[in-house]
């Protein structure tokens, strides 16, 4: 069986193990790593997003609902959705701080 993917929070100096079968949101959640969402994963709140700072070709694609949230200029930034995105290989993130707001 292969390794499962990692994935550094730079900015929490965290290494979360995930499984590629579930969305980093259900990841974290599963393991207590703090994590925003107002829409329980529903891709609608924008609370949940994330910056990958290495590795995003090791994501899963960019889904619609990331695209109508996040806009085409976040996602070019390397923003993206944990509800929406799965690990599938390594990845060096940052999240928002916990009481971050996220505007339109
Ligand atoms: S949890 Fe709301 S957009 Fe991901």
């Amino acid at each position: 069986m292969p390794a499962q993917p990692q994935v550094f929070i730079a900015n929490r100096s965290v290494t979360v193990t995930v499984n590629p079968a579930f969305s980093l949101l259900n990841n974290y959640l599963m393991q207590n790593i703090p994590i925003q969402t107002l829409c329980g994963g529903k891709g609608a709140c924008g609370r949940c997003r994330f910056r990958v700072i290495e590795g995003a070709p090791h994501l899963s694609p960019v889904r619609p609902a990331e695209i109508a949230r996040l806009g085409e200029t976040r996602i070019a930034e390397g923003w993206r959705l944990s509800c929406q995105s799965h690990a599938l290989r390594d990845l060096t993130i940052e999240l928002p701080g916990l009481h971050e707001e996220f505007g339109p």
